[in-house]
């Protein structure tokens, strides 16, 4: 990578994403290695999170690092009206890397512009989640046995996950065929499908959730509506249910199908879904523990993985 922060999946060449996939594959073999003694991180989590904190922070520490951080900024100084700057300035005197979730779109790319210390982007509002993406791409690789040429759905939120406008770009050197599966209120806005068409990849946009679509697919990627996201409640009330995955639906789907969703799951998932082989959300958010090994190393400029 060219930046020392990772603060968007569009700063990764097509080799940076295959280089950190092949060494998340090397932590799954072995994630204990004691590579970070002696370096301590900060997660600072200004929007509530249980995955990506929890599984950056098991890496740091299954890498042999310690971490301090906080997951709730209203207990810090935040709340007597210190800047987001002044935070930033003040927790690079403590450690060695930043990996932080704000609930505003380029938080990280700023802080990443105030300090030396590497930022890694745990989520900006509806804008980009990196990390997410290589697990989601590692998660690909690991059940396609590829990346080129898969026909993807996402469905739901495609206008607010930042989860989805990510994986667009890191999907973009592989061939995708994408299937965008939302309500009116929620499509892909356009810059996303601008990008499509810049990169020549093929997308098609609907409505209904059909069967039709599942039947098409490699990878059916469920996101959650998400309420936070919302000035008017009313409109999420309308929308929230609009879109559920029932095991029923899988009859006539491929056998490679697999099963994705970023997590938390609200209604849009049946539990009927979960004993389908084809499900792979909870092996998907354990693969976030591997790829956020590498991303670490990749972002401290480790490349020897003892
Ligand atoms: N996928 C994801 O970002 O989950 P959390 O909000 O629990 O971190």
């Amino acid at each position: 990578m060219k930046s020392k922060s990772l603060v968007s999946i569009n700063q990764c060449s097509k080799e940076d994403i295959l280089r950190i996939l092949e060494n998340a594959r090397k932590f799954e073999e072995n994630p204990n290695r004691k590579i970070l003694e002696g370096k301590v991180a900060a997660t600072l989590f200004f929007e509530p999170s249980t995955r990506t904190r929890l599984s950056f922070e098991t890496a740091i520490n299954r890498l042999g690092g310690r971490v301090i951080g906080f997951q709730d900024a209203s207990t810090t100084s935040s709340s007597k009206g210190e800047t987001l700057k002044d935070t930033i300035l003040m927790v690079s005197n403590y450690v060695d890397l930043i990996i932080m979730r704000h609930y505003l779109e380029g938080a990280a790319r700023y802080a990443s512009e105030l300090t030396d210390i590497p930022i890694i982007n745990a989520g900006d509002g509806a804008n980009q989640h990196p990390s997410q993406t290589l697990l989601d791409l590692y998660s690909i690789q690991q059940t396609q046995g590829k990346l080129t040429d898969l026909s993807i759905t996402m469905v739901g939120d495609l206008k607010y996950g930042r989860t989805v406008h990510s994986l667009i770009a890191g999907m973009s050197h592989f061939n995708p065929t994408f299937h965008f599966v939302a309500p009116d209120e929620l499509r892909m806005p356009d810059e996303y499908k601008n990008f499509c068409d810049q990169s020549g990849i093929k997308y098609y946009e609907h409505t209904d959730f059909t069967e039709e679509i599942i039947n098409q697919s490699d990878i059916l990627y469920m996101t959650r509506v998400q309420r936070e996201r919302f000035t008017d409640l009313e409109e999420y009330e309308r929308v929230k249910n609009v879109y559920i995955l029932w095991n029923k639906m899988l009859e006539n789907s491929r056998e490679n199908l697999r099963i994705l969703h970023p997590l938390p799951r609200v209604n849009e998932i049946a539990y009927d879904v979960d004993d389908s082989p084809k499900a792979y959300y909870i092996q998907q958010a354990r693969n976030g523990l591997f790829a956020r090994e590498a991303i670490i190393c990749e972002v401290l400029g480790i490349n020897h993985l003892i």
